[in-house]
């Protein structure tokens, strides 16, 4: 039997990651149409054998699934609305970096135009992209997933969160939260040994294994976050893990301490409420109430948090 024809797909926003987007799906045989504000960015997938539309509506109509790849929410919205009509019964995949609020707001408004949306957040830059790295995370309507399904699969894995629009920025800013401070952690450990002429490489060699070895420590600390059960055994207390030392060193070093500061704040907090021999994870408690006294927040008044599956 002849495998179905491969749905046809418009890009828009040709920049770095939009192109590569569309240079996967043209590859893999879909008809493409692309669309970009600034004209002349669509040249190399045109010679490729995209469509190179001249309007949004034109590309638009152009095609069952749209995927809208901009700067951020603001900039799709400029896009989209002039043009709510042209997409009516269309799947929109939004894979712009958009907050949670934001994709839930896309959402209300692709529902109230009549279009199918589904939130994307790329875990890739674009080289990676159709490789074997990459990962894109969606939320929305299962079924307007599967629609796209044909086209998202060309880009890397998908994995589909859940209903919620957003929850795929959620993880996807997540995510990015925990790799900005790791690597700021990371930038200020080269600091610091930079500081007896020793090389961000050679720190490197030592830094990598080091935090591969401690991330296998996340599992216990996620038991011990998700139970709230800092004061259970075999725990690292606060004031074990006060920071201080490690502030010390860098200022007689000469270096900022805005990294180091931002962790020992968070331990403080706790410790001042009581806390110090409780487990490090209790750092939690002091990102959930930024606005709180930290001795508000008592164990008997924590609820646990139930696991939760993705697929
Ligand atoms: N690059 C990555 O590694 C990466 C990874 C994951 C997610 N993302 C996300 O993917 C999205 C695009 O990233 P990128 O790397 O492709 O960015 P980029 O290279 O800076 O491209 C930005 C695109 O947005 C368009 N744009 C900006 N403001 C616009 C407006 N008001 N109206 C119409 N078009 C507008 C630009 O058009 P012009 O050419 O006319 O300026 C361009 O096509 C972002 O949300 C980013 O966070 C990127």
């Amino acid at each position: 039997m002849p495998s179905p024809p491969a749905p046809s797909v418009t890009v828009l926003g040709l920049g770095a990651m939009g192109s590569a987007l569309a240079a996967a799906t043209l590859a893999a045989g879909h008809p493409t149409t692309v669309w970009n504000r600034t004209p002349g960015r669509a040249e190399a997938l045109a010679a490729a054998g995209a469509r190179a539309a001249t309007t949004v509506r034109e590309a638009a109509v152009a095609a069952e699934i749209v995927v809208v790849c901009l700067l951020d929410h603001a900039s799709v919205l400029e896009v989209l609305d002039p043009v709510a009509d042209a997409l009516a019964d269309r799947t929109l995949v939004d894979v712009t970096t958009t907050t949670p609020e934001e994709s839930r707001a896309l959402a209300t408004w692709a529902a109230e135009h009549g279009i199918d949306h589904v939130d994307g957040g790329i875990m890739a830059v674009p080289s990676m992209i159709g490789g074997p790295g990459a990962e894109v995370l969606y939320s929305g309507p299962r079924d307007a997933f599967d629609t796209a399904r044909p086209v998202l699969d060309r880009w890397g894995q998908s994995s589909w969160l859940g209903d919620d629009p957003g929850l795929a920025p959620l993880y996807d800013l997540a995510l990015l939260a925990s790799m900005y401070a790791m690597f700021a952690g990371f930038f200020h450990g080269a600091a610091m040994v930079g500081t007896a002429g020793v090389s961000a490489t050679d720190f490197a060699r030592r830094a990598a294994p080091w935090l591969a070895a401690m991330t296998s420590e996340l599992a216990d600390y996620a038991d011990v976050v998700d139970r709230r059960d800092y004061g259970g055994p075999g725990q690292q207390s606060l004031e074990f893990s006060d920071p201080s030392d490690i502030l010390r060193a860098s200022e007689e070093a000469g270096l900022a301490t805005d990294v180091v500061a931002a962790v020992r704040a968070l331990v403080r907090r706790q410790v001042d409420a009581g806390y110090g021999a409780d487990g490090f994870a209790r750092i939690v408690e002091s990102i959930r109430n930024p606005g709180h006294d930290a001795g508000a927040v008592r164990a008997d008044a924590e609820q646990p948090i139930v696991a939760g599956g993705t697929s």
